[in-house]
């Protein structure tokens, strides 16, 4: 099938990427010149483990390139891919929605056939229909559908999770539409991924609804947590306990510092404002969403107590500030909230993160970026660990205790075993134990 991606973000990337490996033909469009003869050159705009071989495997098979001319770019698809970004609107937390029926506009403006457009941007409840109403205007004569087909994709995961989905949500009730989705997806059907058909708005609230539920467990986890400390109870045997119950799952119940990333923060929200606006107020995720801000804030008074409760002029070093492992990704992460309590209570901050430091250093101020977690480390009154990096789980640990000044260790996402560190001499604090 010949397809288009508007938009070469995490999303519009990674997923046309991978239609092009099952052997479709695709064009990503961008506005971004820049981005686009970066990604010509096989430099990629995002940090995605495995990304880059994908796109540079299949540029040269010539299934995937890449324009900023939207005109040529939907001629003659077959399906075109709406990938572009949702973010929280300033001020209201609504998702801004003008990039989407930008593109809308812009492609019936450019079709020349009838052709599937597809959502696989966030998009709210009845966002599918004012598209649609919105190239119904632009093309009267074009018989357009427009499908729901929300992504599951994890930052640092997300070929794996479109290759390997759990389900694919399409959303749509014509029946032609259905057929070119269906052969769009062949390759993974054919791996018994379930294909679920359904309604564009159910296909749309799914996706709100799954990920507030992920956030749901997180926040829960984390209170729990709280709680497992004034009990003097486990939280990750309390985890362990209830995740073995099927109905339940193991995953998502990692206690930490509260969750973060581009997602949950923003989806979560435009949920709770859909639900407003229909006099259908989701309180529990009101509840997980007021939970998880004011934890991130409540992880930097953890710290100063941990260090005495004055930490005005001592040296803290944070190892960990991307929202999670394996992606540069900084949006919402706990670390920002974190590291700005620090110094708001006079600390000087020393900081690494394995891919983060660049994106960080827009973010953060007068924190000194160090080149590695013992850098950061040398001379510091306390280590606290923010994002569960693979390389801070064997840290020489009897290195870092020589080379502090004092040995606080504050680890947010219990990497390291009480009893192991308090050998070493670290005054250890963690979360839920
Ligand atoms: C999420 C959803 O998982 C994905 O399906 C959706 O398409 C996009 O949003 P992502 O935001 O990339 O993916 O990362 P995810 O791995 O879900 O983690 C989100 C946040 O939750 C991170 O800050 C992570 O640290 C936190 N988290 C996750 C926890 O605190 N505990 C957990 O057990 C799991």
């Amino acid at each position: 099938m010949k397809i288009t991606m508007i938009g070469t973000g995490y999303v519009g990337l990674v997923s046309g990427a991978c239609f092009s490996d099952f052997g479709h033909d695709v064009i990503c469009v961008d506005k971004d010149a820049d981005k686009v003869t970066g990604l010509e050159r096989g430099e990629m705009p995002i940090y995605e483990p495995g990304l880059k071989n994908l796109v540079a495997r299949n540029v040269e098979a010539k299934r995937l390139s890449f324009t900023t001319d939207l005109a040529a770019g939907v001629a003659d698809a077959d399906a075109i891919f709406i990938a572009v970004g949702t973010p929280s609107r300033r001020g209201d937390g609504h998702a801004d929605l003008s990039y989407v029926y930008a593109a809308a506009g812009e492609i019936a403006d450019n079709l020349s056939k009838s052709a599937v457009v597809v959502n696989k941007s966030t998009v709210p409840v009845g966002t599918g229909g004012e598209v649609e109403r919105i190239m119904r205007e632009h093309a009267p004569d074009l018989d357009i559908a427009v499908v729901s087909n929300p992504e599951f994709l994890r930052e640092g995961a997300a070929i794996g999770d479109f290759k390997r989905p759990d389900r694919i949500v399409i959303g749509t009730d014509d029946e032609k539409a259905r057929d070119v989705m269906r052969e769009i997806y062949r390759p993974l059907y054919l791996n018994e991924s379930p294909l679920l058909f359904t309604g564009r708005r159910t296909a749309e609230l799914i996706k709100y609804a799954a990920n507030a539920f992920l956030a749901t467990k997180i926040s829960f986890i984390n209170e729990i947590a709280d709680l497992c400390e004034k009990v003097g109870a486990d939280v990750q045997d309390v985890s362990r306990g209830i995740g073995l119950d099927n109905r339940i799952g193991a995953k998502f119940l990692h206690a930490g510092p509260g969750y973060g990333g581009s997602c949950f923060p923003k989806d979560t929200l435009a949920l709770m404002k859909t639900a407003q606006d229909y006099d259908s107020p989701v309180r529990i995720v009101e509840s997980v969403v007021q939970v998880n801000d004011t934890r991130k804030r409540a992880m930097g008074r953890k710290v100063i107590d941990a260090m005495g409760g004055e930490v005005r002029g001592k040296k803290v070093a944070v190892l960990g500030l991307t929202f999670k492992p394996n992606t540069d990704d900084m949006r919402d992460a706990p670390s920002i909230a974190i590291v700005q309590a620090l110094q708001d209570a006079g600390a000087n901050v020393s900081a690494y993160d394995p891919e983060g430091m660049v994106e960080a250093a827009h973010i953060m101020e007068d924190v000194h970026m160090a080149n590695d977690a013992y850098a950061a480390a040398e001379g510091a009154d306390a280590l606290v660990i923010v994002t569960e990096w693979d390389t801070f789980r064997a840290l020489d640990m009897r290195r870092i205790a020589g080379q502090m000044n004092a040995k606080t260790l504050v680890d947010l996402r219990n990497i390291y075993q009480p009893d192991d560190m308090q050998k070493l001499g670290f005054d250890y604090f963690s979360i839920g134990r």
